[in-house]
């Protein structure tokens, strides 16, 4: 039998956006099992606790899951994403590309990782052109500044959200 295909795709998930919803969505029809990590120390401070934040992309992920017939499971890990990498048996890692701004910082990143673990391969995405631009950053902001953050994520994250910048005394229109 031919060994499990099996990929992680790590991030902060802060919150999960459509794009990365289409990054899932589309790294899951390339593997067996998809693993989606959320690392537990970015160095970021972040909107959501990783309980929520983990909770918000395994609602999400169920779904697609069944459309594309592939096992996405949602975990946290602590310390170096190759560390986990190894510890699932991961042979790929996803990464989303959106423009050359994120190149330099992934670029960086693979060079880095490579040298931990050269057999693990990073396989990077592009989510289609009406997802390209979106980032959790950008949306946390226009969510408290009182924008829609409608066009950017589920409706369901996007209520959470708006409860959390509510709470954190974000402007209201
Ligand atoms: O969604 P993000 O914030 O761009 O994801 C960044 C993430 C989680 C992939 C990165 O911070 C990471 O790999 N963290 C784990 C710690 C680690 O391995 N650091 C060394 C990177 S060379």
């Amino acid at each position: 039998m031919a060994k499990e295909r099996i990929a992680l795709y790590p991030g902060s998930f802060d919150p999960t956006t459509l794009g990365h919803l289409d990054i899932i969505r589309r790294g899951a029809k390339l593997v067996d099992r998809l693993v989606v990590g959320l690392a537990m120390n970015t160095g970021k401070s972040p909107m959501f606790t990783l309980e929520e934040r983990t909770e918000m992309v395994a609602y999400e992920v169920e779904k697609i899951s069944k459309e594309v017939g592939t096992i996405i499971e949602v975990h946290s890990f602590r310390g170096l994403l190759m560390h986990y990498a190894e510890q699932i048996g991961a042979q790929v890692i996803f990464r989303g590309l959106r423009a050359v701004t994120d190149f330099d910082y992934e670029f960086q990143m693979v060079g880095m990782n490579a040298r931990l673990n050269s057999e693990i391969e990073v396989a990077f995405l592009m989510a289609s052109e009406k997802h390209q631009f979106i980032a959790s950053r950008l949306v946390k902001e226009i969510g408290l500044m009182g924008g829609n953050v409608r066009p950017f994520l589920t409706p369901r994250i996007a209520e959470r959200l708006a409860t959390r910048c509510r709470e954190k005394g974000g402007i209201q229109r």
